[in-house]
């Protein structure tokens, strides 16, 4: 089947078949044309025989000649095929022609779902490995629900069993999961070895990476997940979404973890509204996601230092989208995976007990400062942050009422400390929406066509121009991402970030010119 393809392609050659419906010019190794599928006057349709595919800088259009021809000839890619094998006199073998991955993501996919089979099969084999997960309390329909595998302590045993599968090297690189070795000749290694294996679901339940967790504890780091990907934004992916989807929308709110121990676990625990960060902290883009199932949350981090500050910038982040949040307290030095592992109820009993953040803020802090005067500092500068991105103003005045009560300060001293934070502080540039993340990945995608398309014909003008045009955008979304970032750090305090910021936007406004 797969020869077939390569077949009908090497004996048809794309600029023949794309020459009969787009006037081209050749242009170095390639060839160029106005594209069909959009208007355009100035050519942005390249054709790469080299790479056997066409790439539209103006539409993002792209394919190889069974995609062209499906799209221009409204066919299904079964029919594309039948009608192109024809053309090139090839017959067609075997049917499996709709399990025939068709564009790189779905043979990225592909190579995905075979992993995390391979991962689960070698899981069964190794008794240590499950044995660590059964001390953890995960349950072994659990293991098996959410798929969790093992990664043999082998440097090649994954990429030996998906190359004669018919997986290519780069498929397998471009998937994250083996990396190239440089220089030398030698062939790629596995990314995950010696790991428990996650795999990482969309919202679809498609596999999109891997998280692995390091079975020795000497092995650094104790979570590896796969690079980014076109596949994979780990700023945008919530792990466990899929399952938990129906469950947050229902239960109109969501329980937010750190860890993929938590959230398997919490689901078993019979908390299903579940869903996990992977190895970052909880960004815009997650929060925004999660805000179109339900408006509320519950952050459930671990009951340290490193938890507490990130439920205070995660408690930010998300009232200043317009989410309702509250705070899960977890014992000290405890996560949602150990209170799960002890009691599923104490686990369910803890997320009850969530206090709305400010509540749950003011709370710890009087706990913590027996002094007052430290108290009210300390209310002055973490809390009226916190209160002053409350969006509602009715739920503003309960919890500044709230606070007048449990510190004994008037309530008009609190309202004018409260428009001081305000007025001093300038609000955070909005965050970027998922929709806009997801045209800048596209972006880096269209960005590594053309850099492919100028080896091939390194002086073209249109090309050139592209080129130019992609790097400032990408600089500019960059630079957008970074003076975000530090807007938000000069929110909670960090002043000395204001002159950065000022020489970052600088040479944003630079770069957009240029485009402009
Ligand atoms: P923790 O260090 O709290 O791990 O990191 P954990 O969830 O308690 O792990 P277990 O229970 O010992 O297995 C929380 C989360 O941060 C990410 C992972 O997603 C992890 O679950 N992380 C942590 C990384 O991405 N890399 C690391 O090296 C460590
Ligand atoms: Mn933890």
């Amino acid at each position: 089947m797969g020869s077939d393809i390569e077949t009908i392609k090497e004996r048809l050659g794309i600029a023949e078949v794309v020459g009969g419906h787009v006037k081209l010019e050749k242009s170095g190794a390639s060839f160029k044309g106005r594209c069909p599928f959009h208007n355009e006057k100035t050519p942005s349709f390249f054709v790469s025989p080299l790479r056997q595919s066409y790439y539209c800088f103006g539409c993002g259009a792209k394919g190889d000649i069974f995609t062209f021809v499906e799209e221009t000839e409204g066919l299904s890619f079964k029919e594309a095929l039948k009608e192109l094998a024809l053309r090139a006199g090839v017959e067609l073998k075997g049917a499996a022609v709709s399990r025939q991955a068709k564009t790189e993501r779905d043979k990225l996919r592909a190579a995905l779902e075979a992993a995390a089979e391979f991962f689960e099969k070698k899981l069964v084999e190794n008794e240590p490995a499950q044995k660590y997960l059964l001390s953890r309390g995960l349950s072994k329909q659990t293991i098996k629900e959410w798929r969790i595998g093992y990664a043999p302590a082998e440097w090649r045993s994954l990429y030996h069993h998906l190359v004669p599968m018919g997986f290519s090297k780069e498929v397998l690189v471009k998937a994250g999961l083996v990396k190239p070795v440089t220089g030398a000749a030698k062939e790629p290694y596995d990314v995950f070895r010696d790991r428990l294996v996650f795999p990482l679901a969309d919202q679809n339940g498609e596999i999109v990476a891997f998280s692995g967790r390091a079975l020795a504890k000497e092995t650094e780091p104790k979570y590896l997940n796969t690079p980014e990907t076109m596949l994979f934004a780990k700023s945008e992916l919530l792990y466990g979404l899929g399952k938990a989807k129906a469950e947050v929308r229902k239960k109109n709110y969501a329980v937010l973890v750190e860890g993929q121990m938590d959230l398997v676990l919490s689901h078993q625990a019979g908390v299903p509204n579940t869903v996990a960060s992977s190895g970052t902290a909880f960004t815009a883009a997650h929060l925004e996601r999660l805000k179109r199932l339900s408006p509320r949350i519950i952050l459930a981090f671990d009951g340290d230092r490193a938890g507490e500050a990130a439920a205070e910038k995660a408690s930010a982040l998300a009232l200043s989208l317009g989410l309702e949040v509250k705070v899960a307290r977890l014992p000290e030095g405890a996560d949602p995976a150990d209170m799960v592992a002890k009691n599923p109820e104490d686990w369910k009993e803890i997320l009850r007990h969530a206090k709305p953040a400010v509540e749950h803020f003011l709370d710890l802090i009087l706990e913590r400062e027996k002094d007052r005067r430290k108290a009210l500092k300390a209310v002055e500068e973490k809390l009226l942050p916190i209160l002053s991105f409350v969006g509602s103003s009715i739920e503003r005045s309960h919890f500044a009422s709230l606070i007048a009560t449990k510190t004994g300060v008037k309530e008009e001293m609190i309202w004018e400390d409260l428009r001081k934070v305000k007025a001093g502080k300038s609000l955070p540039e909005k965050p970027l929406s998922p929709e806009l993340e997801t045209k800048r990945r596209s972006r880096s995608e269209e960005y590594g066509e053309v850099v492919e398309l100028l080896k091939e014909n390194p002086h073209d003008p249109d090309l050139l121009r592209h080129h130019a045009e992609l790097s400032s955008h990408m600089k500019i979304d960059q630079l957008d991402e970074e003076i975000a970032a530090l807007q938000f750090e000069v929110e909670n305090g960090g002043e000395e970030v204001l002159s950065k910021i000022s020489t970052l936007v600088r040479q944003r406004d630079e770069e957009r010119r240029k485009v402009l």
